[in-house]
C-alpha cells in the first residue's frame, strides 16, 4: 500500500533523504481513480524510482456553480488502486494545508494560452490550475510530472509554466485512454446515464472522421470552416451541446496567430472539442499529424 500523507512537512521530510539517490515523479490528480490515472502512474514509474500521487480537489480551478461539491471524493478506493500500480506515496492535503488564505492573493499564469478553448468558458479555471500545480511542484519538487494529453490546453499550460518559472522537472504527457468504445476516460463519465453512455463515444469517433478529413483537404481556411461547420452539425444532432470544436495548431499558437494553421507547410494540427452531453461536459482530441 502506498504512505499517505496529508501535510505537506511530513511529506516533504520523507522525501528529503531519499531524494539524492532516487528520481521522484509526481502524478498530480483530483482522485476519484481510473484507469486513465493508473496509466500516469505506470508511466512515472518508467521515469523515476519514486512515485508520489496527489489527490486533492482544487477549489480554485472550478467556477460558480460548477461541480466542486458533488465532484467524487473516494480517497480510500483510490488508496486501493494505487496499490495496485506501485504508487509509493499518495499526498492528500486538505484545502487549508494548500491555501493558508483562499482564494490566494497570487497568479501564476497569464497571457492568451489560458483565455482561449476551455479558459474562455470556464473564466479562472487555468488560474486555479496554475498556482495549485505551482504548489505541487514547490512542495514535491519532483524530478518529472505526468499528465494526462485528454486535458490537452491544460498540459500546454503546464508545460508553458515549466518553461517560464525555470522548474527543473521534465513535463511527460500520457496518451488519453480510451473505453473500448472510444469514449476518453474521465471521472465525468460518471455523470452520464445509460443512454448518454451510448452517445458519448460519438464525440471520438466525430473528431477521427474530421481528422480524416483535414489529411485529405485543400488546406484552406474556407474548407476548414466547412468542415467545423458539418462536425458541429453531426455532434449536436448525436445530443451533444457544443461548448467548442476548433482546429489549432498543435502547439496551441494564440487565437491572434490562427491564421498559422493554413501555412503551406501545413504543420500538425490539433482539433479540440468540449461538449455537454447531460450533466457532463467531456473534452476530447485529436492530433492531426501531416508527415
Ligand atoms: O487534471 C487534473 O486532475 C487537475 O487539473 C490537476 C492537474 C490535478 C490540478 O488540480
Amino acid at each position: 500500500m502506498p504512505n499517505i500523507h496529508h501535510h505537506i512537512a511530513a511529506l516533504q521530510d520523507t522525501l528529503k533523504p531519499l531524494r539524492s539517490e532516487q528520481r521522484i515523479a509526481l502524478v498530480p490528480t483530483m482522485g476519484n481513480l481510473h484507469d486513465g490515472h493508473l496509466e500516469l502512474v505506470r508511466i512515472a514509474k518508467q521515469h523515476a524510482d519514486i512515485v508520489v500521487v496527489s489527490i486533492f480537489v482544487n477549489p480554485t480551478q472550478f467556477g460558480e456553480g460548477e461541480d466542486f461539491d458533488s465532484y467524487p471524493r473516494t480517497l480510500d478506493e483510490d488508496v486501493a488502486k494505487l496499490a495496485t500500480v506501485g504508487a509509493d506515496y499518495v499526498f492528500a492535503p486538505s484545502i487549508d494545508e494548500i491555501y493558508p488564505v483562499l482564494p490566494p492573493p497570487t497568479a501564476v499564469l497569464a497571457g492568451a494560452i489560458t483565455t482561449q478553448l476551455c479558459g474562455q468558458s470556464r473564466p479562472g479555471h487555468f488560474d486555479g490550475v496554475g498556482i495549485v500545480v505551482s504548489k505541487l511542484f514547490n512542495i514535491v519538487q519532483p524530478d518529472v510530472a505526468v499528465f494526462g494529453q485528454k486535458d490537452y490546453q491544460q498540459l500546454a499550460i503546464i508545460k508553458q509554466l515549466v518553461r517560464d518559472l525555470s522548474y527543473p522537472i521534465k513535463i511527460i504527457g500520457a496518451p488519453i485512454v480510451r473505453a473500448a468504445d472510444g469514449l476518453a476516460l474521465s471521472s465525468r463519465n460518471q455523470y452520464l446515464n445509460a443512454a448518454e453512455r451510448q452517445i458519448a463515444p460519438v464525440l471520438h469517433q466525430e473528431l477521427q472522421r474530421l481528422a480524416q478529413k483535414l489529411l485529405n483537404c485543400e488546406h484552406s481556411q474556407k474548407e476548414f470552416e466547412a468542415l467545423l461547420v458539418e462536425t458541429r452539425e453531426r455532434i449536436t444532432d448525436a445530443g451533444f451541446i457544443i461548448d467548442y470544436l476548433q482546429i489549432k495548431t498543435a502547439q496551441l499558437t494564440p487565437v491572434a496567430n490562427d491564421a498559422a494553421i493554413f501555412n503551406k507547410e501545413k504543420q500538425d494540427l490539433i482539433i479540440l472539442v468540449a461538449a455537454w452531453l447531460g450533466r457532463a461536459r467531456l473534452l476530447d482530441n485529436q492530433l492531426v499529424t501531416f508527415k
